[in-house]
């Protein structure tokens, strides 16, 4: 494999920053649709109340992370502090009442590996999944919330890259590629590493949210609003960030040898982690650490034909970035 390393940007670059800043404003979802979204949730609070009083629901994924485009399907969880119940169940018996609700295209699918309710609400024509107790997924859910509050750049880039990803089809986990949630933590990271640094590392500060799921203890500085001006002193641009993320994943990341770990801020060691072999199904061909689950590599899905496809996608990205007269229309043309 050819390594090249840019060490510095084109010095056109900034001729670029405008045509970002046009693409990422046409992604962000318009108001009337998180209305609908919140009429939907309404609804759907009310029908569970009446069945489980005790029970609370949750929005999680793109639809509460900010980092959801228009006209995404709503996550949602069912949280319920009970210990014996049967999640099967529960979801046949939700499915029920959301039909009787005059809800469409509902559908339990209790054998999947994440056990859900599918439905479509006709009056906003939102389409929405269920599931029960993923609270994990709702407290990293808020963490990436709040990492976008700190700093607009990171919904930037993690808009432009997410949009490049969909486009050209690496963003597809059961094809091998990498999960929204996983482009969004790389762009997280990113942002902690930049020098001065775009972001902090919030579970490296003093704690002022702090809950235990599933055995994990998930804690954090989450009062946000008091970071609103860590990045000022870090002066880099949309198009300048673009460029430097696809350089560092096609040229300078150490595929071999490391992890990138938004709970720590820094680059670990697979030795570290003990990520140095295949198990099971989990090649540890490109390694991001959950920042709750730390087990989990969200790069278990990555398989050796799927690495060469990512690798030359984020080699192309950086190249059109580096040379290319209109980066911003071809780095986006459909695979
Ligand atoms: N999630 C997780 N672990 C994963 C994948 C996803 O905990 N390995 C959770 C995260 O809370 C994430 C949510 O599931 O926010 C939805 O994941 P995903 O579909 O990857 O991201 P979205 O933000 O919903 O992106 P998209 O716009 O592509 O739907
Ligand atoms: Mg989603």
């Amino acid at each position: 494999r050819e390594r090249k390393m840019y060490m510095a940007c084109r010095n056109d670059i900034h001729r670029y920053d405008a045509p970002f800043m046009a693409v990422y404003k046409s992604l962000i979802p318009a108001e009337e649709e998180l209305e609908k979204q919140r009429q939907l949730m309404a609804q759907l609070e009310n029908l569970v109340a009446k069945e489980w009083p005790h029970a609370k629901l949750y929005l999680y994924g793109s639809c509460a992370n900010s980092f959801g485009f228009p006209k995404s399907d709503i996550d949602v969880c069912l949280a319920i502090e009970d210990d014996d119940i049967n999640k099967s169940d529960m979801l046949l018996k939700l499915a029920d009442i959301l039909e009787s609700d005059n809800l469409q295209n509902v559908q339990a699918l209790t054998r999947a590996r994440v056990p859900i309710v599918k439905l479509m609400d006709p009056v906003t024509g939102i389409s929405c999944d269920i599931c029960i107790n993923n609270v994990l997924a709702v407290v990293n859910t808020k963490l990436l919330r709040d990492y976008a509050r700190i700093d607009v750049r990171l919904r930037q880039l993690a808009f432009i890259v997410k949009h490049w990803a969909k486009s050209r089809k690496v963003n597809e986990t059961y094809q091998g590629t990498l999960s929204s949630y996983a482009y969004v933590l790389m762009c997280i990271h990113f942002l902690q590493l930049r020098r001065p640094p775009i972001l902090p590392c919030l579970q490296e500060m003093k704690p002022t949210y702090s809950v235990r799921v599933d055995n994990i203890r998930c804690s954090y500085f989450d009062d946000v609003g008091r970071l609103d001006n860590f990045g000022s002193s870090n002066r880099e641009t949309i198009a300048e960030l673009v460029w430097g993320f696809f350089n560092y994943w096609a040229y300078a990341h150490d595929y071999a040898n490391t992890v990138v770990s938004v709970r720590t801020g820094s680059i670990l060691g697979k030795r570290e982690k003990d990520w140095t072999r295949r198990v099971g199904n989990d090649r540890h061909l490109i390694c991001i650490e959950d920042p709750f689950e730390t087990s989990h590599d969200l790069g278990r899905v990555v398989d050796k034909f799927s690495i060469r496809v990512l690798r030359e996608e984020f080699e192309r990205a950086a190249e059109i970035m580096h040379q290319d007269r209109n980066p911003c229309a071809k780095l986006f043309e459909p695979y």
